[in-house]
């Protein structure tokens, strides 16, 4: 991923993103920083960038023509193509971890700092795409903003950070505040590091740890301690139907979900990385009631809905101008040990593989093939170093895309792919579960051959028609 900074201090933002984690990550390429100085795109010949403000006011304005061409500059170096522009500013809507979360899907990202009283209105409109600010303070230059917005955003990136976090126990710690942690020496100023922490048994670390994560946040942030309440008790309700909720479940216990209503009678989640919502309900009526909740005019709906009753469908179709694309059910790995696994060559796909992938994958385009890779997330299997099939993980969690190329099929590749990945899947502590087209009689097959169980209901996927 790419950062490109316009600003009139391109050494300050260079310096401050040079050290450290993220300085080793773009020392490493893993993601780019490019300072673009602002005056070196004035035409004007004493390379000033800023005037006087029109109509009066204390201060100078930062000029739109240099501005302007700055942005071109950049655009032309990407390539073209739609790049979201940050502005930084305290009339921006005000910056936050999922909007970090959002943010790091994006190739490249521009961020324009203004300096002096601001920028002039009319560059504004033509360039940027999101106003952002760090919250209700001003600063002297949207430099430090832009380098804070970047430390948060490039530590999603995959690879920059190396601890592996994705090792996650059923302890939900992404919903609460950090617990607190120590070093050497184990007596300080005469306090000793808690006794749990020196056992070297990792069961009750993992309990301290949790206690101690839900007890700050309960004092210091009764409103995230809260909706973690919600969750954990929501999670609870769908996994008593487990087959059928268990991609609801799943975003839940991975951490990814927004909970936006959750009571008796239905819940709908948000999936914080890829956008889409998920609903279900115990009746059409408690349906539509949901949807009223979350229908005020002008709200922007999420374009794809994991819908998982019948009557819910037609209710989103009449409200939503929705249609159907997909029903599917759903298959769920419920043991922890993983199907055995053959030896076999499965690696995990690079940017060069998107094409064929895509060529025999119809059912997603290029662009969403190329950012599951980009996470990591697509494994291929390797027949005397060729390409014979692939399989993934798919944004909302589920194991999908499983395809094996047509010179290779009977040689129960298929099998070894999806065992590999419910073997990863496990690892993370997370349950593997996928979602099979009704009319997929060899997949349906191939879930059961497995272990894996089929819900009997079926969940309808929903996207905005044009
Ligand atoms: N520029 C000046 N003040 C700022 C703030 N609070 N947030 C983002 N950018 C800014």
């Amino acid at each position: 991923m790419n950062f490109h900074v316009l600003t009139l201090f391109p050494e300050m933002v260079a310096a401050g993103l040079s050290e450290s984690i993220i300085g080793r990550a773009a020392a490493k390429g893993i993601i780019g920083i490019n300072a673009v100085n602002i005056r070196d795109f004035t035409d004007d010949k004493h390379k000033k960038t800023d005037d006087y403000i029109y109509g009066g006011g204390a201060g100078l304005l930062m000029q739109a023509q240099p501005v302007y061409a700055a942005h071109k500059s950049v655009l032309e170096k990407i390539g073209g193509g739609k790049v979201r522009t940050v502005y930084l500013t305290p009339q921006g809507k005000t910056f936050h971890q999922g909007m970090a979360e959002e943010f790091a899907k994006e190739e490249d990202l521009i961020f324009l700092c203004g300096h002096y009283e601001g920028i002039d209105e009319r560059v504004l409109e033509r360039v940027v795409t999101d106003y952002v600010s760090l919250g209700d303070f001003v600063l002297t230059g949207g430099e430090l903003a832009a380098m804070v917005m970047i430390d948060a955003i490039a530590r999603l990136v995959p690879d920059v950070l190396h601890n592996d976090s994705s090792v996650v126990e059923e302890t939900f710690s992404g919903y609460l505040l950090e617990y607190p942690q120590y070093t050497r020496p184990e007596v300080w100023m005469g306090e000793r590091v808690p006794d749990a922490l020196l056992s070297g048994n990792h069961k009750k670390i993992r309990e301290w740890r949790q206690q101690k994560a839900e007890e700050r946040t309960r004092l210091n942030r009764p409103d995230l301690y809260a909706a973690y309440e919600k969750l954990i008790q929501c999670r609870r309700e769908l996994l008593r139907d487990k087959l059928h909720h268990m991609d609801m479940a799943e975003l839940i216990f991975r951490e990814k979900a927004e909970l936006l209503y959750h009571d008796s009678e239905g819940t709908l989640l948000r999936d914080r990385m890829s956008g889409c919502f998920m609903f279900t309900a115990k009746s059409r009526e408690a349906g539509g009631r949901i949807l009223d909740a979350f229908l005020p005019s002008g709200k922007e709906m999420p374009e794809l809905w994991a819908v998982h009753q019948d009557f819910l469908g037609e209710e989103m179709a009449r409200r939503l101008n929705m249609t159907v694309f997909l029903c599917v059910r759903q298959a769920v790995y419920t043991r922890r040990e993983a199907p055995p696994l053959k030896a076999q060559d499965i690696r995990q796909l690079s940017a060069e593989h998107a094409e064929v992938v895509r060529h025999h994958y119809a059912m997603e385009d290029e662009d969403y093939i190329r950012d599951r890779i980009a996470h990591g997330a697509m494994y291929g299997i390797f027949v005397e170093n060729e390409l014979a099939g692939f399989i993934g993980e798919h944004a909302e969690g589920g194991m999908g895309m499983l395809t094996v190329l047509p010179a290779y099929r009977r040689r129960g590749l298929a099998a070894a792919l999806e065992s590999f990945l419910i073997h990863k899947t496990l690892q993370k502590g997370y349950t593997p579960f996928c979602q099979v087209e009704e009319e997929n009689e060899a997949s349906l097959k191939l879930q059961e051959k497995l272990g894996l169980y089929i819900a009997r209901e079926k969940v309808w996927w929903y996207k905005k028609s044009y």
